[in-house]
C-alpha cells in the first residue's frame, strides 16, 4: 500500500509555533518518524504540506488514483472549510483525521470539525503519535499486515 499524509496550514511551523501546545519537534522530525514506521510495516508513504486550501483540495482529488488512503491534519481548515470537506467526500479512499493537540480542551471554535464526518475517524490530542496510529488504522482498514 501507499498512503498520503497531508498537513495543512501552519503545520510547517511545527517546532517554532506555540511549542507549549504542539511540542518542540518539527515537521521534518514528524515525517522522519513516519517514514521509519512505513519501513517497519512495509508500506509506502508520501508526505505533503500546504498552507493553501486549493492546493490541499487538489492533492485530495489527485490522491484518488495514486494512493490507498490518506491521513490528514487540516489545521484550522478543520473548523470551517466546507470545500475541504467536500473534497474528502468526493473521493472513495479511506481518510483519517489527526489533530496533534486536544482540540476539545482548547477554544470553543476548535471543538467542531466540519471535515471529521466525512472521514473514517478522528484521532486527537495524542501528539505526533496520532499520525502513527492513523497510518496503522489505514493499514488495518485495507487489510494490511500489522505483525
Ligand atoms: C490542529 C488543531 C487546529 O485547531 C489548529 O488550527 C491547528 C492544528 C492540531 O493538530 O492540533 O493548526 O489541527
Amino acid at each position: 500500500p501507499h498512503f498520503l499524509v497531508i498537513n495543512g496550514p501552519n503545520l510547517n511551523r511545527l517546532g517554532l509555533r506555540e511549542p507549549g501546545v504542539y511540542g518542540s519537534k518539527t515537521l521534518v522530525d514528524l515525517e522522519q518518524d513516519l517514514f521509519s514506521l512505513a519501513e517497519e510495516y512495509g508500506f509506502d508513504m508520501t508526505c505533503f504540506q500546504s498552507n493553501h486550501e486549493g492546493d490541499l483540495i487538489d492533492s485530495i482529488h489527485e490522491a484518488e488514483d495514486q494512493y490507498d488512503g490518506i491521513v490528514i491534519n487540516p489545521g484550522a481548515f478543520t473548523h470551517y472549510s466546507y470545500a475541504l470537506r467536500d473534497a474528502i467526500a468526493s473521493i472513495a479512499l479511506p481518510v483519517i483525521e489527526v489533530h496533534i493537540s486536544n482540540v476539545h480542551a482548547r477554544e470553543d471554535f476548535r471543538h467542531h470539525s466540519v471535515t471529521a464526518p466525512v472521514t473514517e475517524g478522528q484521532i486527537v490530542g495524542l501528539g505526533f503519535f496520532g499520525y502513527q496510529l492513523a497510518l496503522l488504522a489505514l493499514l488495518d482498514k485495507i487489510g494490511g499486515d500489522l505483525d
